[in-house]
């Protein structure tokens, strides 16, 4: 069973990762957001959100990378704050690094993303478009933008995750009320009648569903620097 949800109180770390804040909310992860070890982790990640395994241990490596110290075997969320590691600008609810604040969940960032977010239910495409809304965005009003192709493969792999855990797998869809929900309390939502998926999440679900989105818009030449798009020679 889940343990009660509480928000962070004085001096608990948390992350630009909406996923792992509500795993410490519930007191799933440590709530003071810190010492986040392997076993800890993969099981925060199979008791909240039903990820089997292989699925869990892969992020949890990502996790390490963020810990300056040599052969980390933990990290905190603060840690994930660092920019240009995991963290990266254009976020769907938190602000650029540039701005000072590339963590906490910003409510005028989340409202860009959620006005491109049309319908009941979010879908491939309107992921697809609420990126790329959100890069144009920083791409104009911050001077130190920085988003290649790798960043954008992540980024939909962002909205996979969030899909994977609180959606439909298959056709890469998800409740928009529920999601938000989410995004917004950093609380499992299942006062809006979300259950964990009964069958654990893999590696190859991720991979599906951010296939889906990119496939929406194949590579962003929007977004590129000229030197970068394909499109030129
Ligand atoms: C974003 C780390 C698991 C959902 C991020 C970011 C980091 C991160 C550093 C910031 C990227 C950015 O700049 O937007 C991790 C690690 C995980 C993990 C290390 C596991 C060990 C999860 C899980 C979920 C999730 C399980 C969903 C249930 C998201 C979403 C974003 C995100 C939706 C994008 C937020 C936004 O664009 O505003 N994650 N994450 N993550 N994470 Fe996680
Ligand atoms: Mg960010």
């Amino acid at each position: 069973s889940i343990p009660a949800w509480h928000p962070p109180t004085r001096g608990d770390l948390r992350s630009p990762c909406p996923g792992l804040n509500t795993l410490a909310n519930h007191g799933l992860l440590p709530r003071d957001g810190n010492n986040l070890r392997r076993a800890v982790v993969v099981d925060a990640l199979k008791t909240g959100y039903n990820f089997d395994d292989a699925l869990a241990n892969g992020l949890f490596e990502t996790g390490l990378t963020t810990n300056p110290e040599p052969n980390a075997t933990w990290f905190s969320l603060e840690h994930l704050n660092t920019h240009g590691i995991i963290e990266h600008d254009a976020s769907l609810s938190r602000a650029d690094a540039y701005t000072g604040n590339n963590h906490a969940f910003n409510p005028s960032i989340f409202a860009q993303t959620s006005k491109y977010w049309t319908g009941a239910t979010l879908t491939p495409t309107t992921m697809a478009y609420a990126r790329i809304a959100r890069e144009l965005d920083s791409k104009v009003f911050n001077p130190e933008y920085a988003f290649d192709a790798s960043r954008e493969i992540q980024a939909w792999g962002e909205s996979a995750i969030f899909t994977a855990a609180l959606g439909n797998i298959q056709e890469g869809t998800a409740d928009k009320n529920i999601v938000e929900y989410f995004f917004k309390k950093e609380r499992l939502p299942v006062a809006l009648g979300w259950k964990k998926q009964a069958v654990p999440v893999q590696n190859s679900d991720l991979a599906h569903i951010t296939n889906l989105i990119g496939n929406v818009t194949g590579s962003v030449p929007v977004l590129l620097t000229p030197s970068e798009n394909p499109l030129r020679s």
